[in-house]
């Protein structure tokens, strides 16, 4: 069954089910999590993070930076019961407009080397490897470095 949800702006009132989620997600600290989120929408000038939602519900996240002409992927998750519904895919294309609006030519990011689910959701929009960091995350695991180039997405039938 398709999910009908909006790609919004994060509201203050969504921080802290988007922090909770967030923080089961990827193990991390609930506190953490939702300072962080906190700054990225109320502080960080480069911030930008859209949420899927449909009333009360929220089924995923994007928080992207954008710096000048390029940008970088910080996070995205869509919440485990909706993954495989396109709600990422949604996600992605929605920051590309941003981009597009904002003349930014290259976006990179980095994902750990096991995350095949993420890496396919990249290279479905044209990102490539340029690099391993090494070592990257806290237990251990190398990251792919990838590059995305916004013309390509502009041009193709992904955007
Ligand atoms: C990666 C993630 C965001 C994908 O979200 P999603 O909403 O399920 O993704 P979509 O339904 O839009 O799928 C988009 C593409 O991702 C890839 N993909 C998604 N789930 C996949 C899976 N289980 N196995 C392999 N590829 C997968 C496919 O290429 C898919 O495209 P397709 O449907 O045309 O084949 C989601 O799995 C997630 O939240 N994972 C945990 C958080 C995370 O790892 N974030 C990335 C940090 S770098």
């Amino acid at each position: 069954m398709s999910l009908l949800y909006e790609i919004k702006k994060i509201e203050e009132k969504d921080i802290e089910l988007v922090a909770k989620v967030s923080a089961l997600i990827f193990n991390n600290d609930f506190d953490n999590e939702y300072k962080h989120f906190l700054y990225e929408a109320k502080e960080n000038p480069c911030a930008i993070i859209l949420v899927a939602k449909a009333k009360q519900i929220i089924y995923g996240y994007i928080d992207f930076w954008i710096t000048f002409d390029s940008a970088t992927i910080c996070n995205i998750a869509t919440f485990q019961e909706y993954r495989n519904k396109g709600v990422a895919t949604s996600l992605i294309k929605e920051m590309f407009k941003y981009l597009i609006k904002e003349n930014v030519m290259f976006i990179t990011l980095e994902v750990r080397k096991s995350n095949i689910p993420a890496f396919n959701l990249y290279k479905k929009f044209g990102f490539n490897v340029v690099s391993v960091k090494p070592n990257y995350y806290k237990d251990g695991e190398d990251a792919l470095y990838m590059i995305g180039d916004v013309n390509y997405v502009k041009n193709n039938t992904c955007y």
